[in-house]
């Protein structure tokens, strides 16, 4: 009676609690972050945007879906009314297009993005009313077609990316009225070819990515066009051959990206003028570089890892010598006596790459000149261990990193030099052979416990110490461990082998022991013959048992009496069997 009464009040106050709080649609969630209303729906299997169930003062929308249960929507003039909006997300959502003034009216939108759809075309009415956008991303699409100035509404626009897509050309005006972008992303996309013409809008733009176009050449013009370039990114195209001077019109220029190409050399003059702070070339066929490669260029870091480089002549790099501050020469066949003559004239070298160069000791003066050194690569190479004397000359190293090597563990005496570099921040360990076992990793164990040394290891799981051995612990995180979780040195044998190995008292021991069991073994087998003796007197009767005894004897001798009473042969290859299998099993255990 009283529930009834009750009803239309509640539905009174429900009504009122709707003016006065968010409304939330029940597939999203609705959080305010520095007091900005979100709503984020993510939970995929959408058919359109629940947009009448938000508040119209919403500030983000963040639209997206897993790839299991993905998002068919398509948009509209959906937003109308929503005058607040700054940040629009529609990802992953399998989009077929933008649609004519989609987002109107939007004049407070910043950021727009359109990633991970299937947009196809675009119009020039898309992006009606967005004059005050600053980021587009429109990338991983399929957008192969457009009309010139598909943009023109986007007089503020700083940010574009069309990356991925399907562009297999640009027309012209294509970025008609883009005045003010600074950063435009067309990486990966089947350009081949870039017409001059179609970029002389881009004039103020600072970065450009190229990378992944499949392009051969550019015309020079196009640097023309494009003087306020700072960062240039034509990595994975195919380009074969940069003439001397190439980028000369590109003043600015400070990082250009040129790794993944076909150049096999660099020429004269090649960079004459530049003040690069990056340069990179690895993963090219590079053999060599002409003397004057770096001729009147200033170069603070020089990427030439991943090339074909047999030797790296010092004269090339004289030029550079007091600019260069990081160079990468890792994944070449360089030997030894050149790297060292590479290193010694480079004295404000900061951070220098050997990664990848099969490396297992250095000599003790390799760094002899290279004081300033705060970080070094030495990953991917073939170190088990390393006489950490080597660094003592880099009172500054902050980094360090031996990833990808063969270490089992560390002994206390390199890691007392470890402790000795009072710099030292980070130290990379993760992808070794660790053996967690007593006699390899203990001193890395106690040393990790302390917590200055352990956040200079490990800063998250992936690059952290993982045991690889035994096969107990393969997988587990060393910190995680409790000493009592170390097993000793991989079962009895192999401790006995360590201790034969590790010290004069063990071999000493092992020998009184190997030498009371042959005492053992010759006590027995003389009381044996004669039980045998006497045997031979009763023959008859005691044939049998002569069987039985003798197969035990041998079974005995060769590693356990087998109870099943198969004799004679049978027996012999039984117990045989078992003692291989015996002695494999081991030898596992020592692996
Ligand atoms: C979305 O479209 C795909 C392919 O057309 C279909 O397999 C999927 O079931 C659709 N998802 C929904 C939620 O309708
Ligand atoms: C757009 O969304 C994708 C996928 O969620 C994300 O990876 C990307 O960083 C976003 N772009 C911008 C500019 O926020
Ligand atoms: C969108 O494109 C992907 C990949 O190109 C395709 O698998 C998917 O079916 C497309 N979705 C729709 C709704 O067309
Ligand atoms: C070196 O570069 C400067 C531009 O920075 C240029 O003016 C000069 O001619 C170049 N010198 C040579 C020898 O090419
Ligand atoms: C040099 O380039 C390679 C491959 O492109 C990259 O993995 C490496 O990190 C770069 N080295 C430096 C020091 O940036």
């Amino acid at each position: 009676m009283a529930a009834v009464l009750l009803w239309p009040w509640t539905i009174f106050l429900l009504f009122i609690a709707g003016l006065c709080y968010s409304k939330c649609p029940d597939i999203c969630k609705c959080d305010v972050l520095k007091t900005r209303k979100i709503v984020t729906c993510n939970h995929g299997g959408m058919m359109q945007i629940p947009i009448t169930e938000m508040d119209r003062d919403i500030q983000v929308l963040i639209v997206t879906a897993s790839r299991d249960i993905p998002n068919n929507l398509t948009i509209g003039r959906i937003f109308l009314n929503f005058f607040s909006l700054e940040e629009i997300h529609i990802t992953h959502s399998n989009v077929p297009a933008i649609g004519d003034s989609s987002f109107w009216p939007g004049n407070n939108l910043r950021i727009l993005n359109l990633s991970h759809n299937n947009i196809t075309q675009l119009h020039d009415t898309d992006f009606n009313g967005l004059k005050n956008l600053q980021v587009l991303d429109l990338s991983n699409n399929l957008i192969s077609a457009f009309p010139s100035a598909p943009f023109h509404f986007l007089s503020n626009l700083k940010t574009l990316s069309l990356a991925r897509n399907s562009l297999r050309r640009l027309v012209p005006r294509f970025f008609y009225m883009l005045g003010n972008l600074e950063r435009l992303d067309l990486s990966g996309n089947p350009l081949r070819n870039v017409d001059p013409e179609n970029l002389k809008d881009l004039r103020p733009i600072k970065s450009l990515s190229l990378a992944k176009c499949q392009i051969e050449r550019l015309h020079s013009l196009i640097y023309q066009q494009l003087p306020n370039l700072v960062e240039l990114d034509l990595r994975d195209n195919s380009f074969n051959y940069f003439a001397p001077e190439e980028f000369r019109h590109l003043k600015k220029l400070r990082k250009l990206y040129l790794d993944g190409n076909n150049l096999n050399v660099i020429v004269d003059m090649a960079f004459s003028g530049q003040i690069f702070d990056y340069l990179g070339l690895s993963r090219n066929n590079i053999v060599s570089f002409d003397v004057c490669a770096f001729c009147n260029s200033s170069i603070r870091a020089l990427n030439v890892s991943d090339n074909q480089f047999s030797t790296l002549m010092i004269d090339t790099l004289k030029p550079i010598i007091f600019t260069l501050q990081t160079l990468d020469i890792g994944f070449n066949k360089i030997t030894m006596e050149n790297i060292m003559e590479v290193l010694e004239p480079l004295h404000r070298l900061r951070g220098v790459s050997l990664s990848g160069m099969k490396l297992t000791t250095l000599p003790p003066s390799i760094f002899v000149s290279n004081r300033d050194l705060r970080y070094l690569d030495l990953s991917q190479n073939h170190f088990n261990s390393l006489s950490f004397k080597v660094l003592r000359p880099m009172s500054k190293l902050e980094v360090l990193d031996l990833s990808g090597n063969r270490f089992q563990g560390l002994t206390q005496e390199e890691l007392d030099h470890l402790s000795l570099l009072l710099n030292l921040k980070r130290i990379v360990l993760h992808s070794n052979p660790w053996a967690c076992n007593e006699c390899h990793i203990l001193p890395l164990f106690h040393w990790i416990a302390e917590t200055t040394n352990k956040a200079k290891v490990c800063k998250n799981y992936h690059d952290c110490i993982v045991c690889d051995s035994p096969r107990i612990l393969a997988g587990k995180e060393l910190p995680a461990l409790r000493s009592r979780d170390i097993p000793p040195c991989g079962g009895p044998f192999s401790q006995f082998r360590i201790l034969t190995a590790g010290s004069r008292l063990g071999i000493i021991v092992a020998t009184a022991v190997f030498i009371i069991i042959l005492l053992v073994g010759v006590i027995y087998l003389v009381l044996y013959r004669r039980h045998r003796a006497v045997y031979y007197t009763h023959e008859e009767e005691r044939c049998d048992d002569y069987v039985v005894y003798e197969s035990a004897l041998e079974a005995d001798l060769i590693g356990g009496y087998n109870d099943e009473k198969h004799l004679g042969f049978v027996a012999t290859i039984d117990t045989g069997d078992s003692a291989t299998e015996e002695k494999n099993k081991s030898r596992n255990n020592i692996t």
